[in-house]
């Protein structure tokens, strides 16, 4: 590694404030994330989901965006695996998108709760078998012997369902309520803009400005 301490990034791209945000988050968060679309962004839907476990101890990994619906944010994954089970014990969870391109940031916080499991089959169906075989081959979190598991496994599950492959049930998504959404756009001399939207008790949203 070289010189760590001297990596060293001014923003200039853009400002953020108050007015351009308007009122309604997601529907700010929808024109940023056309922008990052737009700007061709590689894996513009990656974002970094944060669980909290039962002992407290926190545990981040890459998951991908694949719908805002309802004001809901919604990703799909292992339901027994180590984020669902975290989730199971504590439904308290944060996603962050960095956009480095446009630098930008946004952070949201809220409660994840499985979506329907006709949402998440209609979503599976969508997929490449590859990946659906993928969901059955793969225990999730779990310890295995070696590499050769996997593709035995993904072997035999793809002689099993030589035509359809249904959605194993413990496949699906989740959707993340948000309580909090932040919109962080950099600036020079670390004098970012930060607008934070706070969800108040009858579903409606205020907004600040936090020192960056
Ligand atoms: C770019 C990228 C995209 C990923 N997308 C997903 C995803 O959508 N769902 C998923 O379960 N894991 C996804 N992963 C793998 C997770 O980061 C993680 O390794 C896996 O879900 C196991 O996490 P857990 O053991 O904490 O449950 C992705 C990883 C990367 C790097």
């Amino acid at each position: 590694m070289k010189d760590i301490a001297h990596i060293r990034q001014d923003y200039l791209l853009a400002e953020l404030d108050e007015k351009s945000v308007g009122s309604d988050p997601i529907g700010f968060f929808s024109t940023w994330f056309t922008e990052a679309q737009n700007a061709d962004i590689p894996d513009v839907n990656a974002m970094t989901l944060s669980t909290v476990d039962a002992e407290n101890k926190a545990h981040g990994r890459i998951v991908l965006l694949k719908d805002v619906e309802d004001g809901q944010f919604v990703f799909y994954t292992n339901y027994n695996s180590h984020k669902g089970a975290e989730i199971a014990a504590n439904p308290h969870v944060s996603l962050l998108f960095f956009w480095k391109e446009l630098e930008r940031q946004v952070r949201i916080e809220g409660v994840a709760t499985k979506v329907t499991p006709e949402k998440s089959t209609e979503y599976f169906n969508s997929r490449p078998d590859a990946s659906k075989l993928g969901a059955w081959s793969s225990p999730q979190s779990q310890v295995i012997e070696n590499r050769n598991i996997l593709d035995a496994n993904y072997k035999q599950f793809s002689d099993q369902f030589a035509n359809t492959i249904p959605r194993p049930e413990h496949w699906g998504g989740y959707g993340v309520s948000p309580s909090t959404i932040e919109f962080w756009q950099g600036r020079a001399s670390r004098m970012h803009d930060r607008i934070l939207f706070t969800k108040g008790e009858n579903n409606s949203w205020s907004k600040c400005r936090l020192a960056p």
